[in-house]
């Protein structure tokens, strides 16, 4: 097999920082390049801003990059705030990539789609992939945009390009960047910090999630499978679990007990009504052979594991 060189673009992010190193793991450190627009001193990755397409170009050729993790993208909330900007880095970003794929001839191209493709008319329960998709947010409208133009580059130009249609992803090494579904996350810090969380959602309002450890696993499972399984070129569903604010807040208090929650909902609320509550996979489990392991219970348990160690670490430093 060719040797591989990847090349993971905004790698400092949510899913970047955790997805670098399952890829490193996967195919060693030094073929495993981590690119983002700002880096931290002393890290080993390369200071690349994705909407800058010569020097994307000059280092895809010069370090013989054969696979691309396109993460870099503006989410939901934030994209309301900058409509402009979240079209151009969403879309124009995976344009430049999906070019120089085709003139290079790259191996395989990575980029995550969301169930923010979805509207408010497509089916609200087990919404399959494919149903009436009219996003009416920024962040939908360009993801769904990007799906079209995978689909495109595949059909016209053979362009290995896969994609999935990640649900909220909830992660406790880096926090989330203004997403929707970012309080999923902020709600276990506050739970440890201050045992009391104000929620901009209201506690019904039920989304799709996922525990990142089953979306990373997921993301390599979709780029090692045989090419001629992907059957969809556009973005696969994938089901992790599906949970409104009131249910998350009654999981942790499993733990802990004097945990409290109030609702404030602000306009990122209406972002999530018009999102389905629950997602059908059956295309990602039949092609790849797609399994979630981890639901309500199991999360909820971890991210207080990891994230109580984390802060008693900081803790401990600041008052040594
Ligand atoms: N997590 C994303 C958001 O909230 C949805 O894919 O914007």
């Amino acid at each position: 097999m060719k040797k591989q060189i990847i090349l993971v673009i905004g790698a400092a992010g949510q899913i970047g920082t955790e997805l670098t190193i399952a890829l490193r793991q996967e195919y060693g450190r030094e073929n495993v390049i981590a690119a983002d627009k700002t880096i931290k001193p002393g890290s080993d990755s390369i200071e690349l801003d994705v909407l800058d397409a010569t020097k994307l170009r000059q280092v895809i050729h010069d370090l013989e990059v054969t696979q691309v993790y396109l993460l870099a993208a503006m989410l939901s909330a934030t994209g309301e705030q900058h409509p402009e900007m979240a079209w151009k880095l969403n879309v124009q970003s995976l344009l430049s990539v999906l070019e120089i794929a085709k003139e290079f001839q790259l191996d395989k191209i990575f980029w995550p789609s969301s169930i923010a493709i979805f509207g408010p008319t497509s089916p609200k329960y087990n919404c399959p992939q494919h149903t009436r998709i009219e996003p009416n947010t920024v962040y939908g409208i360009s993801k769904r945009a990007g799906e079209y133009w995978c689909q495109y580059y595949f059909d016209k130009f053979g362009v290995d390009v896969r994609s999935i249609r990640y649900p909220g992803l909830i992660s406790y090494s880096t926090p989330p960047g203004g997403g929707t579904t970012d309080y999923a996350i902020d709600i276990f810090h506050q739970a440890l910090e201050s045992g009391h969380y104000t929620c901009f959602l209201t506690e019904d309002n039920c989304l799709p999630m996922m525990y990142m450890p089953d979306a990373i696993r997921a993301t390599m499972e979709l780029m090692h499978a045989p090419k001629e399984n992907i059957s969809i070129r556009t973005s696969y569903n994938l089901a992790g679990m599906s949970f409104a604010p009131c249910d998350l807040a009654a999981a942790i208090q499993m733990h802990l007990p004097k945990f409290q929650i109030a609702y404030e909902p602000d306009y990122r609320n209406e972002i999530a009504n018009s999102w389905p509550a629950s997602i059908k996979d059956e295309q990602a489990r039949k092609d790849w052979g797609w399994q979630p392991q981890f639901d309500l219970k199991k999360m909820t348990a971890d991210m207080l594991l990891h994230i109580g160690k984390n802060k008693e670490i900081v803790t401990r430093c600041i008052e040594a």
